[in-house]
């Protein structure tokens, strides 16, 4: 079949791959040790349910106008002005269906073809396909474990060139955990401004930050307004992963293309949805730290875990539910276990029962991605199952 060049030069998400081929053993019995989902194990929280239960009773049911309902934009500005320092006004905001959705509509408004975006690897899987889609080039710059994973302002400025439009920061990160300090992230953004490129804050995983970090939004700067356009997504700090509601703060000319592009293919996010965000906006925000403890404790026992098998390093994540520990020291030599990490996660699904994501798909050979949004319990299986499977034990599970 003759398909567009746009749609052929880009793949299905790695990650949505390993979590189909993982549900497929599940479906036959097979009990998976599953780091592999990048999704909050917490149930959305009780009075964010209510709220769409009672929006559905009051037959709130319809279209909504197409970049949201304006008390949730209001909502949603206020929000980020009391929890991250911006100053945002409702014209300034537009609700997608979900983060992913913010960034593909922000990058199709702005980026064609020529165009280059500067991404930090380890990325997050979508973000060099939405470019390509988009026409554009995604220029990636390393960033150093060593460095925690976080880009640097000075590694930036020298991938920039007269086709750069865009930069991406993501912080904290998926896949690494990564965190970007204000101070760093206030001197990319001067170079944005030095060279008039537009500067994207990923925030998905803004409220999932370990101690020392704080949760920091890029839009707190000065003269941050013009730069800066913020992505930000209920899916992660409100465990609404299912609801598909994300939102971008952006200049009102860019949020109102993004708006047209939304009338044109979505329209508005699921009305229902967008009640239950308005109430996660305004309501209680107690369940958050609560989900945070939890990952602490799963961070500690997972980091620890790794660092005690042989030939893995790991760094500890600033942020985010994921650890990203090197393996490559058992991909050398006549001993390897496996040519790649993509053969590695093969095989640890198919013989030690354990999900996770290589690190190809992140841009970085070598690294597994492993999230620990699952039990304590599961967490000492899965890495049980791990290091039989590394000390090539005859049967890993
Ligand atoms: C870094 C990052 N950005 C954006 C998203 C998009 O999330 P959603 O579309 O569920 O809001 C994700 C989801 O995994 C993510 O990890």
């Amino acid at each position: 079949m003759e398909l567009t060049n746009r749609i052929n030069r880009i793949q299905v998400s790695p990650t949505a791959l390993v979590i189909s081929a993982a549900e497929q053993l599940k479906a036959k019995g097979v009990d998976i040790a599953d780091f592999g989902p990048g999704e909050p194990d917490f149930p959305t929280p009780d009075h964010i349910k209510k709220a769409a239960i009672r929006a559905i009773e009051e037959n709130r049911t319809k279209y909504t106008p197409t970049g949201g309902i304006m008390p949730l934009r209001e909502a949603i500005v206020a929000w980020h002005n009391r929890e991250l320092g911006s100053n945002y006004t409702a014209k300034e905001c537009v609700v997608n269906v979900g983060g992913k959705h913010s960034i593909f509509n922000a990058v199709c408004v702005l980026i064609q073809n020529g165009d280059e975006v500067i991404v930090p690897a380890p990325y997050w899987v979508s973000y060099p396909d939405i470019i390509k889609y988009a026409g554009g080039t995604p220029v990636i710059v390393p960033t150093r474990a060593e460095d925690g994973f976080a880009a640097k302002a000075a590694e930036i400025e020298k991938a920039i060139t007269p086709k750069t439009k865009m930069v991406i920061i993501n912080s904290p990160s998926n896949p690494t955990g990564g965190v970007v300090d204000g101070d760093e992230f206030k001197r990319i953004l001067a170079v944005c401004t030095k060279h008039n490129v537009w500067l994207m804050g990923d925030e998905c995983y803004s409220h999932f930050v370990y101690e020392p970090h704080k949760p920091f939004s890029i839009a707190s700067a000065p003269d941050s307004k013009d730069r800066v356009i913020i992505v930000g997504s209920m899916s992660k700090t409100f465990a609404m992963t299912g609801w598909r509601i994300g939102y971008t703060l952006a200049p009102e000319p860019l949020v109102q293309a993004m708006v047209k592009i939304q009338s044109q293919s979505t329209s508005n996010p699921t009305s229902i949805a967008q009640y239950a965000a308005l109430e996660a906006m305004r309501g209680s925000m107690d369940t958050v730290p609560v989900m945070l403890a939890e990952y602490a404790r799963r961070r500690k026992r997972i980091v620890e875990g790794l660092r005690q098998i042989d030939g893995v390093t790991c760094e500890w994540p600033g942020g985010a539910f994921y650890a990203f520990p090197n393996v490559s020291a058992h991909l050398q030599g006549k001993d390897a276990v496996a040519k790649s990490c993509t053969e590695l996660a093969t095989q640890l699904l198919e013989k030690a029962h354990v999900a996770l994501v290589p690190g190809e798909a992140f841009g970085a050979p070598g690294y597994l991605r492993i999230s620990y949004a699952t039990s304590l319990e599961r967490i000492e299986e899965g890495l049980r199952r791990l290091s039989r499977f590394l000390a090539r034990a005859e049967a890993a599970i």
